[in-house]
């Protein structure tokens, strides 16, 4: 029998990786956090001193790199940049903003597809994105496209980064936000955009048990579980 496949896309901050990953855990499912992807190209690009806005740079840093995603027995998603395990450092506001940038080069974005749709022909998965139910899955079982108000995404960015240890003030991340959703929504090659058969979910105001309750209803209902 196919694999079963869920997409979640939505702008940064809507809770999607959190959500998930609990979901995955609760359905059994393999959580598939592609964003992660894209950071971890970022930080080798960031060590090297290469800028997001130069192509030709990331791309020569991408075909001399390897990455891996593998899944600890814990389920938990871990990055590995040349065999190093990076995934504790891929969350820096500057990995965040080389991420968007590097994302937004179509070379990128197709030399990334082949790892991700091997992920889901291996396992039922739950895959969280930008473009997983537009491009990389456009055949999901089941699309939802996360999303809450900009000052909502930065109050749970705010608290996840002090939490974290990060110095950072709320403004700040406000407008890290909103400028990241203006480039994520407004490049060529793939751009944030709902899915026409996707499932809008609006978290504003939502505590994360309630959204987590919400989205599993949701999935328990279309898949009958
Ligand atoms: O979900 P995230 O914040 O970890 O993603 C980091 C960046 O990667 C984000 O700015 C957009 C990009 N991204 C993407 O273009 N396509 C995806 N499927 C996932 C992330």
């Amino acid at each position: 029998m196919a694999h079963k496949s869920i997409a979640i896309d939505g702008p940064s901050g809507a809770g999607k990786s959190t959500l998930a990953r609990q979901i995955a855990k609760e359905l059994g499912f393999l959580y598939v956090d592609t964003g992660a992807i894209y950071r971890t190209l970022a930080l080798a690009a960031l060590r090297k001193g290469v800028v997001p806005s130069d192509s030709a740079g990331v791309l020569a840093v991408l075909q001399a790199i390897t990455i891996d995603l593998r899944h600890g027995a814990d389920g938990l998603q871990h990055m590995y940049l040349d065999g190093e395990d990076v995934t504790d450092h891929i969350r820096t506001p500057e990995v965040s903003a080389g991420a968007s940038g590097v994302s937004a080069i179509p070379e990128v974005r197709a030399f990334l597809m082949d790892m991700q749709r091997s992920l889901a022909a291996s396992r039922d998965v739950v895959m969280d994105g930008r473009d997983i139910g537009t491009v990389v899955l456009p055949q999901a079982d089941l699309k939802i496209f996360l999303t809450a108000s900009a000052e909502d995404r930065a109050q749970r960015r705010y608290e996840e980064l002090l939490t974290r240890g990060t110095q950072v003030d709320y403004d700040t991340v406000l407008r890290d936000i909103k400028e990241r959703d203006q480039r994520d929504s407004s490049r060529a090659a793939a751009p944030l955009c709902q899915a026409e058969d996707a499932v809008l979910v609006d978290t504003t105001g939502n505590t994360q048990e309630e959204s987590f309750a919400l989205l599993l209803n949701l999935i328990r209902r279309h898949f009958a579980l």
